[in-house]
């Protein structure tokens, strides 16, 4: 049995920021609800929040969460810490909710990129007669609390930067704060802090030195690697730890088989479903949730958000996809802009500055150059020529546009809906249609062209 206690109280002033620390994102979701997930994954265990600067903003973050949207993983206890008197007094709060018979297990909200398989090692170190502490040796160890050991290399205590003696700040070895203990030995060790340190704050790392008193064994465990355990206090750690969780992310697009032509230059902000021989250009970002078919190509600086992409289509650069669906074998850009709510079926064309919008296009149709197709229906065979704007909207209401199968619709062509196309009908070019079309008649609303042969054009004057 498990007590999970997450401490998020702090405001994090040198994030320069008004939101609370722990809502500060990575890879777009909030670090907290990184290592809420991380936390969930261990089972279902309780899992204790401790919050405090920025409260309401830290539940409604997280009941909005689409990461943890079923009913189980939004069960979380809150439990306020109204003053941040240090990181014994926060777990200090969550005493009266941890059962008896538990392994308290603490986590930091500002810890984001927390592995799972650390935590399930760390936690079997702990016993009656011992507990766990994760530790990890660093080049540069200032800042953080140095792990003391005595000669035969076991655990005495853990002493802080600002407590610790210049021999001392030698250490190499250090807290990453994170922690497994007997619930029971917390309920007897917390409430005996003190403050008097440098700090004046209740350390939870005082328990070390009291463990070992109580002939409570420290057991260390240290994470696979080092950006595990990297805690964010200020932007550039962000940015820092953003980058190592962008190129996790393209290691394991590139082991599931995806060509990412610089992975250093791929951002994914959610979740990326690829099929096979998937060839992914430099400077995409994908957000949201995506799934890309066998056999797709995106081009550079392609922007694609919760779609769906089909087997053999081609993305051209500089694309922007939100919200929508595109079938198999369909080509889009380079430059177009699909809105929600569109979907193509197989085939479909969409090229250079088009915009769409709330539009279905049906096989095999094209909309190649220049348009703006918005609250439509496409059949199939429909060819939209070049600058062709649906007029969806008449300031006040959104109207629909059909265009049946196989319609042609010349350039420059203005349909003012709500109206039709039949089935096989033609428009020819620079029209403004807003009467329906028949099935496989032409319409033109072109006034007829005049010549005027003793017309004289215009010189400049000397
Ligand atoms: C703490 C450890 C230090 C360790 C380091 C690792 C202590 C005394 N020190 O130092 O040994 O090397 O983490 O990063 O534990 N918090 C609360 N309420 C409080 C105080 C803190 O919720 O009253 C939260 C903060 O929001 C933060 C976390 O606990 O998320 C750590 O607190 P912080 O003050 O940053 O501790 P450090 O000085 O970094
Ligand atoms: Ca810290």
């Amino acid at each position: 049995m498990l007590d999970i206690v997450i401490l998020a109280a702090g405001k994090g002033t040198r994030m320069k920021s008004d939101l609370a620390k722990v809502l500060h994102p990575i890879g777009s979701r909030s670090m907290l609800s990184h290592v809420v997930n991380t936390a969930r994954e261990l089972g279902d265990y309780p899992i204790h929040i401790i919050t405090g600067y920025g409260e309401a903003q830290v539940k409604a973050s997280l009941n909005q969460d689409e990461s943890l949207q079923n009913v189980e993983s939004r069960n979380l206890n809150y439990i306020q810490q109204i003053k941040q008197l240090g990181t014994g007094h926060a777990v200090q709060q969550a005493l009266p909710a941890l059962n008896n018979d538990s392994i308290t297990l603490i986590l930091y909200g500002d810890v984001p990129l927390i592995n799972l398989t650390t935590l399930n090692k760390l936690v079997k170190r702990v016993n009656s007669k011992s507990l766990g502490l994760l530790t990890v040796t660093l080049k540069n160890p200032s800042g953080y609390g140095r792990i003391v050991r005595d000669i035969r290399g076991s655990v005495t205590s853990i002493v802080e930067q600002k407590d610790a003696a210049p021999e001392q700040l030698a250490i190499q070895e250090i807290n990453t704060g994170i922690m497994a203990v007997n619930s029971a030995h917390l309920q007897s060790w917390l409430p005996t802090l003190s403050n008097g340190n440098a700090q004046g704050e209740y350390y939870l790392t005082d328990i070390i030195a009291m463990a070992v008193a109580n002939d409570v064994a420290i057991n260390t465990e240290q994470p696979e690697v080092e950006w595990e355990v990297m805690g964010i206090n200020n932007r550039k750690q962000q940015a820092e730890l953003e980058r190592i969780y962008q190129a996790n992310q393209a290691d394991q697009q590139m082991a599931n088989g995806v060509t990412l032509l610089d992975p250093t230059r791929f951002d994914c902000r959610g979740n990326l479903v690829c099929g096979g021989d998937v060839v992914i250009d430099v400077n995409c970002i994908f957000e949201g949730n995506n799934t890309v078919g066998a056999n797709v190509t995106i081009g550079p600086n392609c922007i694609i958000k919760n779609t769906s992409i089909g087997d053999n289509s081609e993305i051209k650069a500089n694309t922007v996809l939100e919200d929508t669906m595109i079938g198999n074998n369909c080509i889009i850009g380079p430059f177009a802009r699909l809105r929600p709510g569109t979907t193509l079926a197989a085939n479909a064309k969409i090229g250079n500055f088009v915009e769409t919008k709330n539009a279905i296009i049906g096989e095999d149709s094209k909309v190649n150059h220049l348009s703006y197709v918005g609250d439509a229906i496409l059949g199939k065979y429909v060819n939209i020529g070049a600058g062709t704007i649906t007029c969806n909207y008449d300031g006040v209401n959104k109207h629909q546009t059909t265009i049946e199968d196989n319609v042609f619709v010349g350039s420059n062509t203005a349909l003012v809906a709500p109206v039709r196309l039949g089935k096989g009908s033609t428009v020819g070019a620079g029209s403004t249609i807003n009467k329906n079309v028949e099935n496989e008649t032409l319409a033109v609303t072109r006034s007829p062209q005049k010549t005027m042969k003793d017309w004289q054009r215009p010189k400049k004057q000397q």
